[in-house]
């Protein structure tokens, strides 16, 4: 058995991120990889590119090797919903990994990433809860993450889920994501790949900009399609709750539900949705009270990442939830009210470094308004972070003239989903100090009943100091 300083020393270095690593992107797009592949064809098809001269075939099996081993850095890796932080569900320290390169607080349980219901079933040695028979079969591959026991014998590494009976799993949508879990034959623990506290990766230069130096290999799958995280269900409660939104609405699961005849039609919301305004300060400090809605008050979140506030940019940010106000017309109010007037100041130099930048984050009506003069032949507009940027200039009575970076997210949640966290990124690069941001409508497209709504509401909520309601 190990000594007591043996155990320490473990537990202590465990925890030092890596920080002298080379960070590569590694493009998986020019694999040829097929969209609907078993998990032995992917790795047939792993071996076949391992033993071309595919330009850098020998990089993504050292990527491939780093997480078979598990004695270096964490790999991170394309999912539909996000980028994931990914090592081996079984290895401890290659856990431990994850961990110390997010500096993500050590109660907080990781997903595990599985090639298929099979495959889980092989690891566990036991059949999922009933419950989840017919929800797997219609939403995985997919954005949902099912809580499961903990399995009698064990194979997880106990940090996976740390304070927790349960384990969350998800079989991903993107072809990356499989391809990988099937190259490496291992189940892979992923959080989100971003530092603790920022906002989701949803493109391989974005965990770049977050763990440049912590790990060494980003494997490049693309923009990510859906752009908000997994929704995390707990099947095992009775009610079923959904214990954070995500991709998959709970429109969804009501619907699956009623077709199938079986308790998802019931499901509950079990995360705290938040009303008001939140304050800025003490992220990844636990915010809030917590309850499920309805009678029922838990003392503590049940998806303990619940707790802890993420996706805040810099600046401050905004939520305009109010359906008849024009940003022009918001920005103007604002500053008359709560900027400190820039009249007195003595020179142009001290009158810039005072005038704030200011973004606007534009969805179902901001992005046709016509009381807004874009003006992009005078001012411009540029390509940052795919995404298009307009720049433009608003003339504040008494205050000067303000810098204003116009994103449109797009007009229905979907567009929304997979362009926000980009935003929010970009608001950082452009050091705004202000973000207006407009809250989209839940509109039904192509049957598409505001799909994901639930989810960006909640992420913008978050992001949110102060919420704009009335
Ligand atoms: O879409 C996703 O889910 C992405 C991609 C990479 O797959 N992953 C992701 O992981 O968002 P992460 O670690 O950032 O968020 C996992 C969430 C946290 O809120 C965590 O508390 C919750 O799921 N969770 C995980 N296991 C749990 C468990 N056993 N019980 C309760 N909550 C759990
Ligand atoms: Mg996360």
């Amino acid at each position: 058995m190990a000594s007591r300083n043996q155990q320490l020393s473990f537990r202590e270095t465990s925890f030092l991120p890596y920080t002298n690593c080379n960070t590569r992107i590694i493009d998986l797009k020019q694999f040829d990889l097929l969209e609907h592949s078993s998990e032995n064809e992917y790795r047939t098809r792993y071996l076949e590119i391992i033993k071309s001269s595919t330009p850098n075939s020998q990089l993504l099996q050292s990527a491939v090797q780093s997480l078979v081993t598990g004695i270096a850095p964490p790999v991170a890796f394309p999912t539909e919903t996000v980028y994931g932080l990914g090592a081996d569900a079984t290895n401890a320290p290659a856990i431990s990994g994850i961990f110390a390169a997010k500096g993500r607080p050590s109660d907080n349980p990781l997903i595990v990433h599985v090639a298929s219901r099979e495959h889980l079933e092989r690891l566990t040695g036991e059949a999922i809860p009933e419950i989840y028979h017919d929800l797997v079969r219609e939403h995985w591959p997919g954005p949902l993450t099912i809580l499961v026991p903990v399995p009698k014998n064990s194979p997880f590494a106990k940090n996976v889920h740390p304070g927790q009976n349960t384990i969350g799993f998800r079989v991903p949508l993107s072809r990356y994501a499989r391809f990988l879990i099937s190259a490496a034959d291992r189940p892979i623990a992923g959080p989100s790949a971003n530092s603790s506290g920022k906002p989701s990766p949803t493109t391989a230069q974005h965990v770049k900009e977050d763990m440049s130096g912590k790990i060494n290999f980003i494997l490049d799958g693309g923009s990510c399609d859906v752009g908000v995280e997994s929704t995390v269900v707990d099947g095992l409660h009775d009610p079923p709750l959904i214990l954070r939104p995500g991709g998959l609405s709970r429109q969804s699961l009501i619907e699956h539900g009623k077709s199938f005849g079986n308790a998802w039609q019931h499901v509950a919301i079990g995360y705290k949705q938040h009303e008001g305004s939140i304050p800025t300060s003490g992220r990844d400090t636990p915010s809030g009270e917590w309850h499920l809605n309805g009678n029922l008050e838990y003392d503590a979140p049940r998806a303990p990442g619940m707790k802890y506030k993420h996706y805040a940019p810099q600046g401050r940010l905004i939520l305009v939830e109010k359906t008849d106000s024009r940003p022009e017309a918001l920005i103007r109010e604002f500053f008359q009210a709560t900027s400190p007037k820039l009249n007195g100041s003595s020179s142009v130099e001290e009158i810039s470094q005072i005038i704030p930048k200011v973004a606007i984050l534009a969805t179902t009506y901001w992005s046709t308004t016509e009381g807004f003069e874009y003006d992009e032949l005078a001012n411009g507009s540029a390509n940052l972070n795919s995404l298009q940027v307009r720049t433009t200039k608003l003339q504040i009575h008494g205050h000067g003239e303000l810098q204003v970076y116009v994103i449109a997210l797009g007009q229905i949640s979907s567009d929304v989903a997979r362009n926000l966290f980009s935003a929010l990124r970009t608001c950082d690069v452009l050091s705004c100090n202000y973000i207006f941001a407009e809250a989209p409508q839940r509109i039904e497209k192509d049957g598409n009943e505001g799909r994901d709504w639930e989810a960006v509401m909640e992420r913008m909520r978050k992001a949110a100091s102060e919420i704009v309601s009335m």
